[in-house]
C-alpha cells in the first residue's frame, strides 16, 4: 500500500505539547491568578442574590486580556453552586460582540430563562416593545434576582446606541416579584464616562470595578501555572515563560496575548521537530502574530489605499535610510493607477489615505520639514515588508501585473 500523505504528521510525535487546548484562549481556567481582589469585589456586590435582595449595577472596566471575562463567569459560576438549593437567583451572560442588535440581546436573555420550547421567542418578526414586555413578564413569574452580564458593552453601544442599556436598567420598574441587576464590561476605559449618557452612566455604573493589566511577574504566575498542565515536564527554556509575559506586558498585561505566544512558539517548535522551545520560538511567533494582524488589515483596505500601499514599496528611496516622501510615493501612485485603470487621487487626498494607513499601523510616517518652508512626510518603508508585498501583490486588483521589479529593501519578517 502506497504511503499515507500525513505520513510525516502520523510518524512526528507530539513531543511538546501535552494537552493543547489548555492554552487555548477558550479553555477555562480552574484558578485566576492575581485577582483576588476583584474576584471579592464582586462577591461582595452579588452576594445578596442569594438573599434575593437586588445587588447594585456594576461596571466593569479593564484593557484586553486583562481577565473581565474569566473573572466574572468564574464569579457567576460559583454564585450558581451556592446558590443550588435555594434557588433565588439566575445568572445570564451575554456577549454584546457576537449578540450584537437590542432584538437579539432581548432574545437571547429571554430564550436563556423561557423552558418551554413551545414559548421561546421568535428569532425575528417581534417589536422591541414586545418582545421588552414579554422578557419582563417572564423574568416576573420566576420570582428570583436575576444577574444579566453584558460583555463588551461598547460593541453593542457603537452598533445601537444606549437603548438597550436603557431598557434593561429600567425593567425593575415593571417587576413586581423579580430583580435584575446589570454587570457591563468594556475595554474602553473612556466609553463609560464619554459615551454613555449621564442617565443610563448613573443607573448602569452604581459600582465601578477597574482590572490593572498584568504585571510581567503575575503574567509569569499565570504562564507557569498553564504551562505546567499543557508540556511535557523540561520542554521550555527558561527563558521563554518570562520572555513571553515580558513581550505581553509592554503597554497592554495582556494575559490572552501571552498565552498565544506561548502557544504559537510550541506549535513552530514542534512543527520545525525541535526538542527545546527556545526563546527564539517566541520571536518567530510574535512576528507570525504582527504579520496576522497586518494580513488582516489589508484585507480592509480600499483599492486607492492598496494602490498607495503598493506604491510606496515600489517607490525608490532617495536617500541612505531608505525612506521614501510623500511626493516620491505620489509620482509613483500616478503611473501605477493609470496602469490599473484607475482616476489618481490628488496629492491630498493619497496624503491622507496614507496618514490613515500610518495609524493602522503598517507603514510608519514621520513629517518632516525641509529648509525652503515646504513640508512633507517621510514614509519608513521598514515596515512594509517583503511579506506585506507579497501579500499585496496577490491581490485581485494587482493580478497581472508586472510587479516583480526586484524590491530596494526586503525584510524578512519569518
Ligand atoms: N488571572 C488569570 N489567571 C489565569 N488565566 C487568566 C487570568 N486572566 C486572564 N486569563 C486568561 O487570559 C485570557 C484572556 O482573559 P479574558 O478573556 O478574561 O480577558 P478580558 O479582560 O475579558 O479581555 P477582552 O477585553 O479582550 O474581552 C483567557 O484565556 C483567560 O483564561
Ligand atoms: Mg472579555
Amino acid at each position: 500500500m502506497a504511503d499515507s500523505i500525513f505520513k510525516r504528521y502520523l510518524e512526528k510525535k507530539n513531543n511538546l505539547i501535552k494537552n493543547r487546548g489548555i492554552l487555548q484562549a477558550t479553555y477555562v481556567p480552574d484558578v485566576l491568578l492575581h485577582r483576588d481582589y476583584q474576584i471579592e469585589e464582586i462577591v461582595d456586590i452579588v452576594a445578596p442574590s442569594l438573599n434575593k435582595d437586588k445587588p447594585s449595577n456594576i461596571i466593569i472596566i479593564g484593557q484586553t486580556g486583562t481577565g473581565k471575562t474569566a473573572v466574572v463567569n468564574y464569579v457567576g459560576h460559583e454564585l450558581e453552586r451556592a446558590d443550588a438549593e435555594n434557588k433565588n437567583c439566575r445568572y445570564i451572560y451575554v456577549n454584546c460582540e457576537v449578540i450584537d442588535t437590542p432584538y437579539s440581546i432581548l432574545y437571547n436573555i429571554s430564550n436563556q430563562i423561557i423552558t418551554d420550547p413551545n414559548k421561546k421567542i421568535p428569532f425575528t418578526g417581534w417589536s422591541l416593545e414586545k418582545i421588552f414586555n414579554e422578557l419582563a413578564n417572564y423574568i416576573d413569574d420566576e420570582n428570583k434576582i436575576f444577574i444579566v452580564v453584558l460583555d463588551e458593552i461598547d460593541m453593542s453601544f457603537k452598533k445601537n446606541g444606549d437603548d438597550i442599556f436603557y431598557y434593561l436598567t429600567t425593567i425593575n420598574e415593571m417587576l413586581k416579584n423579580s430583580r435584575v441587576s446589570i454587570i457591563g464590561i468594556t475595554n474602553n476605559s473612556t466609553f463609560a464616562e464619554k459615551f454613555l449618557s449621564p442617565r443610563i452612566r448613573s443607573r448602569l455604573g452604581e459600582e465601578k470595578i477597574v482590572f490593572p493589566p498584568y504585571t510581567p511577574e503575575q503574567l509569569i504566575d499565570i504562564l507557569k501555572n498553564r504551562a505546567e498542565q499543557a508540556f511535557y515536564p523540561n520542554v521550555l527554556d527558561n527563558s521563554v515563560i518570562p520572555y513571553c509575559a515580558a513581550i505581553s506586558a509592554q503597554g497592554s498585561g495582556d494575559a490572552r496575548k501571552a498565552l498565544d505566544l506561548l502557544r504559537i512558539s510550541a506549535d513552530i517548535a514542534e512543527r520545525n521537530g525541535d526538542s527545546i522551545v527556545t526563546s527564539a520560538h517566541v520571536d518567530y511567533a510574535r512576528q507570525k502574530i504582527e504579520l496576522d494582524a497586518v494580513v488582516e488589515v489589508i484585507k480592509t483596505l480600499t483599492d486607492q489605499s492598496k494602490i498607495v500601499l503598493m506604491s510606496i514599496i515600489k517607490t525608490p528611496s532617495s536617500n541612505d535610510t531608505g525612506s521614501v516622501t510623500t511626493g516620491e510615493v505620489y509620482t509613483t501612485y500616478v503611473e501605477l493607477s493609470k496602469n490599473l485603470g484607475y482616476n489618481p487621487l490628488s496629492q491630498r487626498m493619497v496624503a491622507n489615505l496614507i496618514s490613515e494607513m500610518d495609524m493602522l499601523g503598517i507603514i510608519t510616517a514621520r513629517v518632516k520639514s525641509f529648509g525652503r518652508g515646504g513640508r512633507t512626510k517621510e514614509i519608513d518603508v521598514n515596515k512594509v515588508s517583503n511579506d506585506v508585498f507579497s501579500i499585496l501583490s496577490s491581490d485581485d486588483i494587482f493580478r497581472g501585473m508586472n510587479l516583480n521589479q526586484k524590491l530596494k529593501k526586503q525584510t524578512t519578517l519569518m
